[in-house]
């Protein structure tokens, strides 16, 4: 740092991922990356067939652009989002219209919400581990961040008759959010009914916004079903679910997401959005609004989409069998997601195995504790991160190197 410019928080967010990742690994063709998710299934081909027509039919004459004026109100897609959350989440909003406010992606939604509520002084509950915007945006408005601690004993989940003695103890006047990446990354974890009823009961008691992060809302395994905060009726003024369709229908250049809350919160989004993020592309909601009206009509959960997830869960099992059969290694099944979440303690640090990984073997997982305190002696493992058999033959170069690690430790 040259002491040269007066940063404000910015300072103290980490990215670890740009620095820890040197350039000449990207490009190293014998690096095997199990880092995040790069989708081997294609965006579906009705969202390409939506993309195109709605590309087609534009009108590049400013004059008579109606899609441009419209953008500002991004009516159409709205609306759509409304149908989809009436029929797949059970959210019955009473102003569509004002409820719902448009963002770049969910990250993007993540970033307002912190921007119009956190200031200095702030608290904010964190369950732990949990996603990286979770730590990084309190850090930037200056609000400390409260570990809310889950374990692998537990199964990375909270029972609904535990929620008051974990959460109770952590809330004081200055307790503004609580952060929720729901289905969990890097955990898998799915909270039940009850559990998301209960910490909702006791938030709304105290008038603490609960900011859920659900992009992972339709990668579900087995009877797993995700229930969010937006359709627990204590929470209806104080549940901020931000959503994208990055993961939902592969489509992450898009950048196209949207923020569901009571009307005097997306009245801010809106002022926040005039500073800096204006609208996303019409075009991108217009397809996106023309899939969702798609699938809303049609039997849920679509069919496409279920077989991706039946080949992700073929993944998860092999995955999960060969990280549990290496002696050194251990997880829990994954609810949801495509991460396994690996505890790697008997090696060493999270950042210890991370660098001997990384320098000795060009195996390339994310560090625990990216995640929080808590996921010191774990590493993120995603078995989505390319083509199957390539995934395999890199989990295969993962188990070895950790056999050789651990053998050498135990010399
Ligand atoms: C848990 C989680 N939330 C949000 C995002 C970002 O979503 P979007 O592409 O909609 O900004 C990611 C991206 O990897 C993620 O893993």
């Amino acid at each position: 740092m040259s002491g040269k410019y007066r940063f404000n928080n910015i300072i103290k967010v980490r990215y670890e991922q740009f620095e820890k990742l040197p350039r000449d690994l990207m490009s190293d063709s014998e690096a095997v990356f199990l880092w995040g998710d790069e989708y081997w299934q294609h965006v579906p081909q009705f969202v390409l067939d939506y993309l195109n027509e709605v590309a087609n039919s534009y009108d590049l004459d400013t004059r008579t652009n109606s899609e441009a004026k419209q953008n500002w109100y991004a009516h159409d897609y709205r609306d759509a989002i409304a149908e989809k959350l009436l029929v797949e989440d059970r959210i019955k909003l009473d102003d569509p219209r004002k409820q719902i406010g448009t963002c770049h992606g969910a990250a993007d939604g993540f970033a307002c919400i912190a921007g119009i509520f956190l200031e200095p002084g702030d608290e904010v509950l964190v369950v732990d581990p949990q996603f990286t915007f979770a730590w990084g945006l309190p850090d930037l408005h200056g609000a400390k961040t409260i570990s809310v601690p889950i374990s692998e004993e537990g199964n990375w989940n909270i029972a609904e008759e535990d929620v008051p003695d974990l959460l109770e103890p952590k809330i004081n006047n200055k307790t503004k959010m609580m952060i929720m990446c729901m289905p969990g990354n890097p955990t898998g974890t799915v909270f039940s009914e009850g559990t998301t009823k209960a910490i909702g009961d006791i938030l709304s008691d105290h008038e603490i916004i609960y900011l859920e992060d659900s992009v992972y809302e339709r990668r579900l395994y087995d009877d797993s079903k995700f229930v969010s905060m937006g359709s627990i009726p204590s929470m209806k003024d104080y549940a901020v679910c931000v959503r994208g369709f990055s993961k939902i229908y592969n489509v992450r250049p898009f950048r196209t997401g949207y923020i569901v809350a009571n009307e005097e919160i997306i009245d801010k989004v809106w002022r926040w959005h005039m500073l800096g993020g204006i609208d996303p592309s019409s075009i991108y909601m217009k397809v996106l609004a023309k899939c969702l009206r798609k699938e809303m009509s049609e039997p849920l959960p679509p069919r496409w989409h279920e077989d991706y997830k039946r080949e992700w869960d073929v993944m998860r099992k092999w995955t999960y069998e060969a990280i549990n059969n290496n002696q050194w290694l251990s997880c829990v099944m994954p609810q949801a997601g495509t991460y396994h979440f690996v505890n790697t303690s008997k090696l060493g640090s999270s950042d210890e195995v991370f660098s001997i990984l990384r320098d000795k073997y060009k195996v390339l997982l994310t560090p625990g504790t990216w995640y929080g305190p808590r996921g010191e002696g774990y590493m993120r493992l995603c078995y989505a991160a390319n083509l199957p058999e390539d995934t395999k033959n890199g989990v295969n170069r993962f188990l070895d190197a950790v056999t050789e690690i651990g053998r050498n430790k135990s010399l």
